[in-house]
């Protein structure tokens, strides 16, 4: 038990996050922080974990069985700042018996509309047609220039029907596509219902949307679930948008599909590596919008990430329930 007011569990956060998290953390635990610029470098990560008994992690730290080792048996939660986690070694942290705690639900509302708003600078061509504006491309008004494929009517595809996928959806429902249709591991029958939206298997998602946005997690399954054929799978018209992980897709096969027009535009928040090197050929590419992953970034949402990390960790060293507990 660490309920006592002689002994304060000692937390190690990898980042500078706000100081409402802090605050309430510090409330409960001893708290050392990284503070230098960027993510905490490993040989600092492994040198600061050392006998803490939290963690408090982002998505740029890998916590794999050399951080376990290094932080020793003390160490009782891990609780990272984002609702992917597939930067966390699950299956090792598990077999320890230590508590891992995400932040779903929070980010929700934030990434789908960051999701919708890629979807429409792509398919709309807004960076492009601003970067027209501001370099003299823009002679006058004409008919058909700067034309990108409009949502109404459209068959729109959701991979991943979890929380932000069906929030995507609601939003989407506003444009007034013919069809929401989705691929998702189980059916969701009750939320499908919901929103009018339906079940189909992954090739027919593939061959009939004009759009398709992706929000699955990052699992052995899921790693380049969009590859070659799946790409050559899909209409020479499609809006290809990724707001979940690079890892998702094989972004070799992606970049051959944008410049070989086999699907006509992608967005994407998420990428491998990120940052995305600078020559990368994507950059190279009109018919691809680039964001920083930036799905989560909306300034209430983060704040409050940072309050259910710090209170996930608090629950656990109270052996109380957890807000958000990740069980695998
Ligand atoms: C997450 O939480 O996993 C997002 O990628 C960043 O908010």
């Amino acid at each position: 038990k660490f309920s006592t007011k002689m002994t304060k569990p000692s937390v190690y956060i990898t980042r500078e996050v706000n100081k409402d998290a802090v605050d309430l953390l510090k409330e409960h635990c001893d708290v050392t922080s990284w503070t230098g610029p960027g993510p905490v470098p490993r040989d600092e990560l492994l040198k600061n974990i050392e006998n803490k008994n939290g963690l408090f992690c982002m998505l740029t730290d890998k916590i794999d069985s050399t951080v376990l080792d290094k932080a020793g048996k003390n160490l009782k939660v891990i609780a990272t700042m984002s609702v992917g986690f597939d930067h966390l070694d699950t299956q090792e942290i598990k077999k320890r018996g230590i508590k891992m705690g995400y932040t779903p639900d929070t980010l929700t509302d934030a990434t789908a509309e960051l999701s919708v708003a890629l979807l429409l600078a792509t398919s709309r061509r807004l960076l492009e047609a601003n970067q027209e504006a501001r370099t003299g491309g823009w002679k006058a008004w004409s008919p058909f220039w700067m034309c990108g494929p409009g949502l109404k009517d459209s068959t729109v595809g959701i991979v991943g029907f979890g929380r932000i996928g069906q929030q995507i959806a609601r939003i989407l429902k506003s444009f007034k596509p013919k069809r929401i249709i989705y691929y998702n591991r189980s059916e969701r029958l009750r939320e499908a219902q919901e929103i009018g939206a339906h079940r189909v298997n992954f090739d027919e998602l593939l061959a009939q949307s004009d759009f398709i946005t992706l929000v699955a997690s990052l699992t052995p399954e899921t790693k380049n679930l969009f590859d070659e054929s799946a790409f050559k799978k899909m209409k020479s018209t499609a809006v290809f948008i990724n707001t979940s992980r690079g890892g998702l897709v094989d972004q070799d096969a992606l970049v051959n599909a944008l410049q070989n027009k086999i699907i006509w535009g992608a967005g994407l928040d998420v990428m491998t590596p990120e940052p995305l090197p600078l020559d990368h050929a994507l950059y190279k590419l009109k018919n691809c919008v680039i964001l920083p992953h930036i799905g989560s970034a909306a300034v209430e949402t983060r704040n409050e990430m940072g309050l259910v990390t710090a209170r996930n960790i608090i629950a656990a060293f109270k052996e109380e329930k957890m807000p958000y507990e990740l069980i695998v």
